[in-house]
């Protein structure tokens, strides 16, 4: 394949396809999440509009699923750019789901991917500015450092931490732990991954209007107040930040989170 490949998970909907049209533009792009027809209407709106796309199956939270991905990426051609924009959001599953797809979803997709990646390689992990706002106290951060030698010893003391919870609150205390270790976690990678040339960042959104950030609009809106752009932001607006990141002439930028909010957090 001459084109570079760019993988997007979460690639049907929102964020993800907003980022499968713009990097559509220079890349090969491979669109995964575990919805079949949604997939299939995100790749002919992507062909629609001249983008070289398929659609591969996948569910993040499930390793061998992940190595499916990366192998078949891999053997296409030469993989760029990782968008990992798949996740769950507090009203979508349980404490203990949303671990799995947000926390251990980020640990499949970095590892695996970087067992297939080389120099000019991009991974970017997609956080949550709601990992900035929840109180530190609540981050089982002594926990993180068990996401790069004992898995599962990592899976359990986050969700002991999220089960410390009453019951209603958990899956939103899931979602702000998870997202706040994927910060930590791009961190760590870009430096375990360094050597071999390629650099992981994380972005994390503030409110976007997206399916998933329709279900939350009501409480979005109420935030603005804060906010330096009293607006909800467009995924299109992520899609170029991400874009922007993993573009080979961004190659001094790595280990680091870049949050867009539109300034909320600044005005909290
Ligand atoms: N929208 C916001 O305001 C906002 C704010 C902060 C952070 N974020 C983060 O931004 C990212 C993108 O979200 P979005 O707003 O664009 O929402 P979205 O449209 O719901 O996109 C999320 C995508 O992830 C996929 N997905 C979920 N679980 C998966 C799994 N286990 N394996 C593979 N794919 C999976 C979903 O497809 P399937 O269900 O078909 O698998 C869906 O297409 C998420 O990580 C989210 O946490 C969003």
């Amino acid at each position: 394949m001459e084109k570079k490949i760019c993988v997007i998970t979460g690639g049907g909907s929102g964020m993800g396809l907003s980022t499968a049209s713009l990097m559509g533009k220079t890349h090969y792009i491979i669109i995964c999440g575990r919805t079949v027809n949604k997939l299939e209407s995100a790749v002919e709106r992507l062909q629609a509009e001249g983008v070289e796309c398929e659609a591969f199956p996948c569910d993040v939270s499930d390793r061998a699923s992940v190595k499916r991905l990366a192998e078949h990426a891999a053997a296409l051609g030469e993989v760029q750019t990782v968008v990992h924009a798949a996740g769950m959001s507090p009203h979508m599953g349980t404490g203990e789901q949303i671990i799995q797809v947000n926390a251990m979803g980020t640990i499949y997709v970095n590892e695996e991917f970087a067992a297939v990646m080389g120099e000019g390689g991009c991974i970017l992990d997609v956080s949550s500015m709601s990992a900035y706002l929840a109180p530190g106290l609540v981050m089982p951060k002594r926990a993180y450092k068990y996401a790069l030698a004992d898995q599962e010893r990592f899976y359990r003391k986050m969700l002991g931490r999220v089960n410390l919870f009453p019951k209603k609150l958990r899956s939103s205390i899931a979602y702000v732990v998870s997202k706040n270790f994927d910060i930590w976690y791009a961190k760590k990678c870009a430096g375990v991954y360094g050597d071999k040339g390629i650099r992981v960042l994380s972005v994390s959104p503030g409110n976007f209007e997206t399916p998933m950030g329709e279900a939350e609009k009501e409480e979005a809106l109420g935030y603005l107040k804060y906010a330096a752009i009293k607006r909800l932001g467009n995924p299109d607006e992520i899609a170029w930040l991400l874009a922007s990141c993993a573009d080979e002439r961004n190659s001094y930028l790595t280990g680091t989170d870049i949050l867009c909010d539109g300034g909320l957090v600044a005005g909290r």
